[in-house]
């Protein structure tokens, strides 16, 4: 499976990710109305999605994170991030976070591109191992398992989805 020949991924940062911040905020915005637990509660507005993309790019500004988001167009349809900054003992760690593919954009394959995108750029940014968690039996935990990184088990109970519910989390690792 190859990416959509129409979608092209790039990393944002300065100017152009502030000029960017509306997009990426309809991006969250829609997947939590969807119903992803992505750290966030409803009601959550596209203002308060925007104020978490600012915070984002402030962690871009100081080179604490990598900021990627895939294009249709003009228009921002996905986005993820690689968290940077561990302590002394682990700077070849990177931690992949808010992978977001907006509800009318999934199923064809810009997760992928995103995530091949992002652990190419952490490897030219000296990271050799990635971890990161997700959902547990949400459709990125199938997504993850078939770029080849690798579960280490199940957390019961340790988020809650937009409506209050409580949901299990899967933990994976990739070396790169
Ligand atoms: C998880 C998420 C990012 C996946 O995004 P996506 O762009 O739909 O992912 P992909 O298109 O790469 O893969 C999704 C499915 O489409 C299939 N697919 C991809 N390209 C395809 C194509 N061209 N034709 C047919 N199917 C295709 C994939 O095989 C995959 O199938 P699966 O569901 O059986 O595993 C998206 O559902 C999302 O944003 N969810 C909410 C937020 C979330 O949970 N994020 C993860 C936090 S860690």
């Amino acid at each position: 499976m190859t990416a959509p020949e129409q979608i092209e991924v790039r990393r944002l940062e300065g100017e152009v990710l502030r000029e960017q911040l509306d997009g990426l905020a309809a991006v969250l915005a829609d997947c939590v109305a969807g119903g992803a637990s992505v750290s966030y509660m409803a009601p959550f507005s596209h203002e308060d999605a925007r104020v978490a993309f600012a915070g984002f790019a402030r962690e871009v500004e100081a080179g604490r994170r990598l900021l990627l988001a895939a294009f249709d167009g003009e228009t921002v349809v996905g986005t993820v991030q690689v968290l940077l900054s561990f302590p002394p003992n682990q700077p070849h760690r990177g931690e992949i976070a808010k992978l977001l593919v907006r509800r009318s954009s999934r199923g064809r394959g810009v997760a992928q591109a995103l995530m091949a995108r992002a652990e190419q750029d952490a490897r030219a940014a000296g990271k050799t191992l990635l971890v990161l968690d997700t959902v547990t039996g949400d459709p990125a935990e199938r997504l993850y398992a078939r770029l080849g990184w690798t579960a280490v088990g199940v957390i019961p109970g340790y988020a809650l989805y937009p409506d209050g519910r409580p949901c299990d989390t899967t933990v994976f690792w990739k070396t790169l």
